[in-house]
């Protein structure tokens, strides 16, 4: 198991915090704050203790070495002192004595945020190099960036080697909330997985039919698996080479028991246009010439039919086009269904991933999920049933036999 930093004494100590501030920015500034906000709650309690936070992230996928200044996180600094309450401290660098120089000058309950970790080719690459100069600005470490534990990085994986390696609260909280949901659920347990292609969620379903007690499909994904029943298509997004993955799934969730949902009923159009006309048709009859762009009525009622028995609702990906009316209602009615469920207690409800949280935000009931996810990539990996490489490397080495 990782060991939580809050179980150590941590005044006067020199926390080197990997945090996941990849937020989105429009004009450099800050559109939306929740990765911010959620991992400043878990260190506001260390800075309290006298801890001295030197904070590590990336922003965006700069070219190393380019400098681009558009990729600096100085632009973040105004809402992470918001969200800390005190005023952050910037280095603008992150692996030089200068910024081992500002990390030995803070105080305690005194924050410092360094420069973008992908500025150095050594970040991605996990260059033992790098992180040992990165190692020095702190006395111990801290991973706080469930986010980035799918990426093996010198400031995610490397770097655990070097120093006492610790987990932050919210790493802490999505471990136990993703555990709890997928590795231990109370059944029935439904997962709804959307989003475009079967091709990019294989291994996610494998994992998931195997887990749990049904599977609703829906989105771009849900027509292959229709086509794959011999459906007409029309113009609708499909992987016809995702047949024989899609028979797979099928028959893997047949053998462990586990129901696939799939929309019996589907709402067509001739564009993928706001307010195209749209008719709503049996899910194998889409016309010729029209795309499938959504869930119909009937699918829905099933859906949240099937979430009415639900002890556990994990969700990853949209039903069906949510960006443009009327195609937004599949994702909306049902997200209202599992966040009804959840607020009434009937149902523990876990969500993340990419378009997910977008997607629940639309729907307007982020709030009333037991628990939204800050992971997009990490979240999927997960539900993959994959070791996340930024958890490993904060595990105990495994003794010798
Ligand atoms: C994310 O936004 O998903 C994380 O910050 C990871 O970013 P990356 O996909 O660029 O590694
Ligand atoms: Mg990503």
């Amino acid at each position: 198991m990782v060991t939580p930093i809050t179980s150590i004494d941590v005044k006067g100590k020199r926390l080197l915090v990997r945090a996941d501030l990849n937020v989105p920015v429009d004009k450099g500034r800050v559109t939306d704050a929740t990765r911010i906000d959620r991992f400043a709650r878990g260190m506001k309690p260390l800075l309290e203790q006298g801890a001295r936070l030197v904070i590590l992230t990336h922003y965006g996928r700069p070219a190393p070495n380019e400098l681009d200044p558009g990729f600096s996180v100085d632009k973040l600094r105004p809402a992470l002192s918001d969200a800390l309450g005190v005023p952050v401290r910037f280095s603008d660098t992150c692996a030089t004595n200068a910024a081992v120089i500002l990390s030995e000058s803070l105080h305690d309950g005194q924050a410092l945020l360094c420069e973008n970790l992908r500025y150095n080719p050594g970040e991605a690459a996990n260059d033992p190099a790098f992180a040992a100069a990165l190692a020095l600005l702190g006395d111990v470490y801290v991973n706080d960036a469930f986010s980035c534990a799918h990426r093996a990085h010198a400031s995610t994986e490397a770097i655990a080697r070097l120093l006492p390696a610790y987990a932050g609260p919210l790493l802490i909280e999505e471990m136990e909330a993703l555990t709890n949901a997928l590795e231990r659920p109370e059944k029935p347990a439904v997962a709804i997985v959307g989003g475009a292609k079967v091709s990019s969620k294989i291994a996610v379903l494998k994992n998931l039919v195997g887990k749990l007690d049904a599977v609703i499909v829906g989105g771009g994904m849900a027509n292959t698996f229709l086509f794959a029943r011999g459906c007409p298509m029309g113009k609708s997004l499909h992987e016809a080479d995702q047949v024989d993955t899609v028979r797979e799934i099928e028959a893997l969730a047949a053998k462990s028991g586990c129901e696939i949902l799939l929309p019996t009923d589907i709402v067509c159009a001739t564009a993928f246009a706001e307010d195209a006309p749209a008719v709503t048709v049996p899910a194998d009859q889409c016309p010729d010439g029209t795309m499938i762009l959504d869930a119909g009525p009937e699918s829905i009622a099933a859906f949240n039919a099937r979430l009415n028995h639900a002890h556990t609702i994990l969700w990853n990906g949209p039903l069906g086009a949510f960006e443009i009316k009327p195609f937004d209602q599949a994702t909306l009615q049902v997200a209202r269904r599992a966040a009804a469920l959840s607020h009434e207690g009937r149902a523990v409800t876990v969500a993340g991933g990419g378009d997910t949280v977008a997607a629940l935000n639309a729907a307007g009931v982020t709030g009333d999920f037991t628990y939204v996810s800050t992971a997009g990539g990490a979240f999927l990996e997960w539900l993959e049933g994959k070791t996340l490489p930024g958890i490993a490397a904060l595990m105990p080495p495994k003794q010798a036999a």
